[in-house]
């Protein structure tokens, strides 16, 4: 699925974000705090156009993804690609000081095998982001929102996209994922620790931290 989006990605979720989707990178780069020369996985990267953005703290940032389709759609990015399946790193034990997904973990066939995966990969008392679609949390808002997931997205992705099927499966899948503190208690139940997140455009999107245990 992802090979056929590939062409039109980085347009597409500009425009169906609203151009929300620069401000929610800034909040994933923000809830690492990159510092220069820190080893850092993005993984289920896709096109690089996430990890271009967390490349901007300085730090050494390598995309990983499964898509060979998404990850030639950005060939022309300046970034280490790998690659990679989410629930088999080809990584060593304990080899990036912050790892972070971000519009991917929904995607993985089994997320908390990801989530163990990216935990093992992780140095002690390293960062971990998740940046994923989420449940709006003002009651009038969300229905709107499920409105124009279920209506609205898949008429505008029609418009803009080189797979458009690709974005109902978008919405049926934001709509069955978890809430914000039920994606969090699973990220503690794959090991991670002080497990918080933020809410972004009142909860269309939310960024879960958490850190591995020195
Ligand atoms: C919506 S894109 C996100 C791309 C990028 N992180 C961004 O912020 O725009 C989701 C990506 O997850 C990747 N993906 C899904 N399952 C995966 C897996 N098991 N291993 C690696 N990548 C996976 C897909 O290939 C796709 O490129």
């Amino acid at each position: 699925m992802f090979d056929g989006v590939a062409k039109r990605y980085d347009l597409t979720n500009t425009v169906i974000s609203g151009g929300q989707d620069r401000y929610w990178r800034w909040a994933t780069r923000n809830a690492l705090a990159l510092r220069p020369g820190e080893r850092v996985l993005d993984l289920a990267a896709g096109t690089g156009v996430s990890t271009v953005d967390l490349a901007k703290s300085g730090a050494w940032v390598v995309a990983a993804d499964f898509s060979q389709g998404m990850l030639a759609a950005g060939r022309h990015r300046r970034v280490p690609m790998v690659a990679a399946d989410a629930m088999a790193l080809p990584f060593e034990d304990e080899s990036f000081d912050a790892v972070t997904i971000a519009y991917g973990l929904r995607n993985v066939s089994d997320p908390d095998l990801a989530l163990r995966e990216m935990l093992r990969v992780t140095k002690p008392g390293g960062r971990l982001a998740v940046a994923e679609f989420s449940t709006p949390t003002f009651g009038p808002f969300r229905t709107l929102y499920m409105e124009y997931l279920m209506k609205a997205l898949p008429r505008m992705a029609r418009a803009v996209s080189s797979n458009p099927d690709a974005y109902v499966y978008l919405a049926e899948s934001i709509r069955s994922w978890p809430t914000q503190p039920q994606l969090a208690l699973r990220i503690e139940d794959a090991g991670w620790s002080r497990v918080q997140w933020r809410n972004l455009s009142g909860g269309v999107v939310a960024v879960h931290r958490g850190f591995k245990l020195d």
